[in-house]
């Protein structure tokens, strides 16, 4: 990776800023929530859902914090591309970009399901790729990549082939990215979630299967979505600066 295409230097503004795609709900939330509380702005990508955008926005903004909302499907490359230019437009500068988008679908694997494979690839994987490279090329020196995985890797559940060849296909870009990043001082790491309570985390499931899972880890219960963004701050604040080329499975011990 060459350093060509990216700006010599962030703009002379004091302030940090954070892109967090699918930063509008759940996860992504939280972890605004929690950069823009440690000084952040923060750029709040989201796919279509614009309520739940603006609500973010205002929640930040009602605590002192600085957000913009901008839409843009991370699977689509121009859409990638106009994420990131209006975050120049808007900001000057970029120092740290999350990628939280995601979605989950169960399916077995049959023949029949192989479009839940290409939707759930379209998204996870080729959306992680497009933000990950557009993060290479457009961070300088002290910059930070964090894309979401997921710990149900290490659980192979029935139902989840789809979601887990995705998520572990981003976890090996994350270890890719961050050799190719030799020399240019810009750190790539994964948080790896286990069982969460958000939308995602609940969709289709009844209540005995929330409650089963959530006995699985030492801990008896779900995460907690501020308990990952903690996480996604370690790795984007100055004490992450060190760690490089990892996955952090934050799960509460289920893995
Ligand atoms: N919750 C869990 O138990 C869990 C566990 C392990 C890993 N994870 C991972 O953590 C991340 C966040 O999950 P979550 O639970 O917070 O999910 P969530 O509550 O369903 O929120 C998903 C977010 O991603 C956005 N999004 C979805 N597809 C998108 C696309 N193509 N382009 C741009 N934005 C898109 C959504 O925007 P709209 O609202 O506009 O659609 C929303 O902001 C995901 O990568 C997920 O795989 C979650």
């Amino acid at each position: 990776m060459t350093s060509s295409t990216r700006p010599s230097e962030p703009a002379n503004d004091e302030r940090q800023v954070a892109l967090i795609t699918g930063g509008s709900r759940g996860i992504g939330r939280a972890i605004a929530q929690m950069l823009s509380d440690q000084g952040f702005a923060v750029v709040i990508n989201y796919a279509g859902n614009e309520s739940a955008a603006k609500e973010t926005v205002e929640a930040i903004e009602a605590s002192g914090g600085c957000a913009e909302a901008i839409q843009a499907d991370i699977a689509d490359a121009e859409a990638v591309a106009r994420l990131f230019a209006c975050t120049f437009e808007r900001f000057g500068r970029l120092d740290v970009v999350v990628n939280s988008a995601g979605m989950m679908q169960m399916a077995e694997m049959t023949t029949d399901n192989v479009e839940v494979l290409d939707r759930t690839l379209a998204t996870n994987l080729r959306g992680s790729w497009l933000v990950l490279a557009k993060a290479a090329e457009t961070l300088t020196a002290g910059g930070r990549i964090i894309a979401l995985t997921s710990s149900v890797i290490g659980k192979s559940f029935p139902g989840y082939g789809a979601y887990i060849a995705s998520k572990a296909g981003v976890e090996g870009l994350v270890r890719v990215l961050a050799n190719e990043l030799r020399g240019c001082e810009i750190t790539v790491n994964a948080v790896a979630p286990g069982p969460v309570a958000t939308e995602l985390f609940f969709n289709g499931k009844s209540e005995e299967t929330v409650q089963k899972i959530a006995a699985m880890s030492p801990l008896e219960r779900l995460g907690k979505p501020e308990e990952i963004a903690g996480a996604v701050a370690f790795l984007a604040g100055p004490q992450g600066a060190w760690i490089n080329g990892q996955i952090l499975r934050a799960n509460g011990g289920m893995v």
